[in-house]
């Protein structure tokens, strides 16, 4: 596949300093593009919990470098900052896998370097993940199509390149997608503020619509694919990604359209035997009862925000992780690439 990699991934949101983490401040995307420096385990796990970094693979990224900021202050540091960093956010595994990796390599060394070592591992290799996803995954699209997608998986969300956004990316430097469609992803806007802001950059051809559209949109016949990244996905196949991925894959059945998940390996929880069994993570009601920091909710109306859900692995026509392709997955296929 001929692909100009450096014209479609520019954007870095998670870059280690030596003594302290920058991030690209994702509350303040599309029109403010400013950093903050955490320079302990708490800034980081704090930055995770308040969404300045945010998207699966990202946030564990982002955790492993809190562990080596946890190690530079020393033993006492680290034993108190890696439960601080794990109960950041519930949802995706990816966080308490990058955690897991530094417990293993702080076992094996009490060397800092070799917690640098790690963390550089863990943004290094989920980047080449990113790549290999999206060459695999764009081979299923077929030709001259329309692609939705949902919530933000790109550069932002990962150490480069993106899950869903990748193969989107290597899709349309294949010629393969004519026009991608991005749901708003109320109520944080992933999809409106920062999705879009990565699709305008790389000059892919990008049309927003409101996440109560998608039905719609996909009874025109302008869709043949909608492809999201996970939070989680568990031994079955099932999979936890942004709140509105479930009616997404309901209505994708209903009108033939494709569904596609694609995450890397560090999304994939063999521990955890079906969706029922992954937590929800559940946010500030006030995200819902307020637009851009104003109320638009009467006084004294409640909201409910759980900010994942599930989609049952029968909704799912194919899986793509840097090890391989899953198509129909169910319990005995997941386990071929995961033992
Ligand atoms: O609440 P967020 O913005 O962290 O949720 C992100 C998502 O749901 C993404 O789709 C998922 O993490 C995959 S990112 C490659």
């Amino acid at each position: 596949m001929t692909e100009d990699l450096s014209r479609y991934d520019s954007i870095r949101a998670v870059l280690w300093r030596g003594d302290r983490l920058r991030l690209l401040d994702q509350r303040r995307l599309p029109f403010v593009e400013d950093y903050i420096d955490c320079t302990t385990p708490d800034d980081v796990a704090t930055a995770i919990r308040d969404l300045v970094v945010r998207g699966a693979p990202a946030i564990g990224i982002a955790a492993a470098w809190g562990v080596v900021l946890a190690g530079q202050r020393g033993r006492d540091a680290l034993a108190d900052a890696l439960p601080r960093l794990r109960a950041a956010r519930p949802t995706a595994v990816n966080l308490m896998w990058a955690l897991d990796r530094m417990q293993g390599a702080i076992a094996d060394s009490p060397d800092v370097q070799a917690l640098v070592r790690e963390a550089q591992a863990i943004q290094d290799e989920d980047l080449a993940a990113n790549r290999r996803m999206g060459a695999l995954g764009a081979t299923l699209l077929g030709e001259r199509v329309g692609v939705m997608t949902h919530c933000n998986t790109g550069s932002l969300a990962t150490a480069g390149y993106g899950t869903a956004l990748g193969v989107i990316r290597a899709g349309v430097a294949a010629g393969r997608i004519e026009r991608v469609y991005a749901g708003e992803t109320r109520p944080w806007l992933q999809g409106a503020r920062l999705t879009m802001w990565e699709l305008v950059r790389d000059g892919i051809p990008a049309t927003l619509v409101a996440d109560s559209a998608a039905a719609h949109l996909m009874k025109t016949g302008a869709v043949q694919w909608v492809v999201v990244g996970a939070d989680r996905i568990a031994a079955n196949g099932d999979t936890a990604n942004k709140i509105g991925t479930y009616q997404l894959a309901i209505a994708a059945r209903h009108h033939g359209v494709k569904f596609m998940v694609v995450a890397p390996s560090s999304t994939v929880d063999m521990a955890t035997p079906s969706g029922e069994a992954i937590e929800i993570e559940l946010r500030d009601p006030g995200e819902l009862l307020t637009y851009s920091g104003q109320r638009t909710v009467v006084d004294g109306a409640v909201a409910w925000n759980p900010v994942f859900d599930v989609t049952p692995a029968g909704l799912i026509d194919a899986i793509v992780t840097e090890r391989g392709i899953i198509e129909h997955p169910d319990a005995a296929r997941m386990r071929t690439l995961f033992t």
